[in-house]
């Protein structure tokens, strides 16, 4: 596939923060692309680095204690990790914006809806107040919002909080962003509203042919948006398939764990990632070896001299295990 066909690539990337127990990678050698119009999606449990990768993608990685070691982000041709804080604004919102679990950190509760989505489209596009306010008023009601114009009028504190979700989702939205990065974007909401909200969320990325990385602990809604899915674990990526079959035939031992802790009758709505029985490594005392190994019910003695590495199987798999299914 030729560079133009991906609007992000991803290469070797390594984040650390400094931490008490010393420099930890938080992301330890992550590489991966997302295709034009490509819905992605990114699961592991808590602390595996999907946070800090989708972050860094838009250099929003708290600078210190975090910092882009090594590596490349290639955001539309154009590698974020060299360019100056200037620079880097003109990429948000444009090329990409990101939507976050709390509205509310993204929302400032001093001014009014309208006044916020106007000065986010005025970044980018030369227009005046009055066409800023019809914009954001569209976006309203592309997201589905009743009455977009008394909303406009409102602070972030009188709305709703699926409302206060929809709200930055049409302000990532405003700019026409090639790629929306989605870090659990309904998390902080209530069950019937998450299922609402996604599906805005998916309508509006097949429109628009709009590149998206959603992470999220509902694998079900992977299922349902992603096209194609990269597991992580412990700061590096352990796996990457078609959803299809990552689903139908998971190749590597956590990801397959993953898949046979969900319920098979899902009563409720999970809250977090099915579990796997044991602990995830410390990033500061990592073992020798492959990081699942004292998990992993395949675990062989080589699993604890050597690490193995991402390695491409077929076409489109990519798995990190020396004794993959
Ligand atoms: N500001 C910070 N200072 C120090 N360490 C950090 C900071 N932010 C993240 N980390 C570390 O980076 C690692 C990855 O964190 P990250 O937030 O990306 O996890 P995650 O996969 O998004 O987890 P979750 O599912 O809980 O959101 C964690 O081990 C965390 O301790
Ligand atoms: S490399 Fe070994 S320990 Fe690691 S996941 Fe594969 S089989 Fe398990
Ligand atoms: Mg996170």
């Amino acid at each position: 596939m030729s560079e133009r066909e991906y609007i992000l690539r991803v290469k070797d990337l390594v984040i650390e923060f400094k931490t008490e127990k010393g420099i930890i990678r938080a992301v330890d050698g992550v590489s991966f692309d997302v295709r034009k119009g490509e819905p992605l999606g990114i699961v592991g449990e808590s602390g595996c680095g999907k946070s800090v990768t989708s972050l860094s993608i838009l250099r929003l990685i708290p600078e210190p204690p975090g910092k882009i070691a090594s590596g490349s982000i290639e955001l539309d041709g154009v590698d974020m990790v060299q360019l100056s804080k200037q620079e880097v604004r003109q990429m948000r919102g444009k090329t990409a914006s990101m939507i976050f679990q709390e509205p509310m950190t993204a929302l400032n509760p001093v001014y009014t809806v309208g006044n916020q989505m106007c000065e986010v489209i005025r970044v980018h596009q030369d227009v005046s107040k009055k066409e800023a306010l019809q914009i954001a008023e569209d976006m309203l009601k592309t997201v589905d919002i009743e009455s977009p114009e008394k909303r406009l009028k409102q602070y972030p504190h009188e709305l709703s909080g699926g409302m206060r979700q929809r709200v930055m989702i049409a302000m990532a939205l405003s700019c026409n962003p090639k790629l929306l990065i989605a870090d659990e974007p309904t998390t902080a909401l209530d069950v019937t509203v998450q299922a609402q909200v996604m599906e805005e969320i998916e309508r509006i990325q097949k429109e628009r042919e709009m590149g998206l990385i959603l992470i999220t602990h509902d694998l079900g809604v992977i299922a349902e948006a992603c096209e194609r899915v990269i597991v992580m674990y412990c700061g590096k990526i352990v796996e990457v398939a078609p959803t299809e079959e990552l689903f139908r035939k998971p190749k590597h031992p956590y990801t397959k764990g993953l898949l046979a802790s969900i319920p098979k009758v899902r009563e409720e709505k999970l809250e977090t990632l099915p579990t796997i029985e044991g602990m995830v490594p410390d990033l500061a005392e990592l073992p020798v070896g492959c990081r699942f190994a004292d998990r992993c019910p395949k675990v062989q003695k080589r699993c604890r001299l050597e690490e193995p590495r991402l390695d491409v199987v077929g076409t489109d798999r990519e798995v990190s295990c020396f004794y993959p299914d």
